[in-house]
């Protein structure tokens, strides 16, 4: 009988010390992996370090030529690059952004037609670009343009233009020709 209760025992204190061994792999894992994922959140920090977040963003400022290259009406020749028009008259030269004023889609010229016309709600602009038709409540918008001293056109979008409140004939809205 005692004889029982002492193998009883054996395995019991077996038991126990089996539990302690694995709670203390537990806590050796455990510490382990708080080590890890800190020396992992600190090599991440440093390589953000060196690889900062940079947005590329279109220039602001820039060229789009002599005045010569532009014949008299509407050029879409850097509509893509810029989301511009260049629109030469008899008199002067001015940019337009191709930014509808409703909600901001891009218009398209119809030169058949001889209008801007927004393909997201039917908004129309004359070729200057006052609203005409559909829900745009506003004329496009015009960028500052003005001349390099070797006669290049540079287009400044920091500076805008707005025709409902008479600013298309402020000094840098347009070129005179
Ligand atoms: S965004 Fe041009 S008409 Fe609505």
């Amino acid at each position: 009988m005692s004889n029982q209760t002492t193998v009883g025992e054996g395995t019991e204190a077996r038991t126990i010390a089996d539990k302690t061994v694995s709670r203390r792999r537990f806590f050796y894992f455990m510490g382990w992996g708080f080590i890890g994922i800190f020396l992992i959140t600190i090599l991440g920090s440093v390589i953000r370090f060196f690889f900062p977040r940079i947005l590329y963003e279109p220039p602001t400022r820039y060229k789009v030529g002599h005045l010569f290259e532009y014949t008299l009406g509407v050029s879409g020749k850097f509509k893509k690059q810029f989301r511009i028009w260049v629109v030469r008259e008899v008199d002067k030269l001015y940019v337009i952004e191709a930014k509808c004023t409703h909600l901001g889609c891009t218009p398209n010229w119809l030169a058949a037609e001889g209008k801007f016309k927004c393909p997201c709600h039917g908004s129309g602009f004359t070729p200057d670009g006052i609203n005409i038709e559909g829900p745009a409540p506003r004329p496009l918008e015009r960028f500052k343009v003005e001349l390099t001293e070797d006669g290049e056109i540079v287009v400044d979008e920091s500076s805008r233009f707005r025709g409902e409140r008479g600013e298309w004939s402020k000094p840098g809205a347009f070129i005179p020709v």
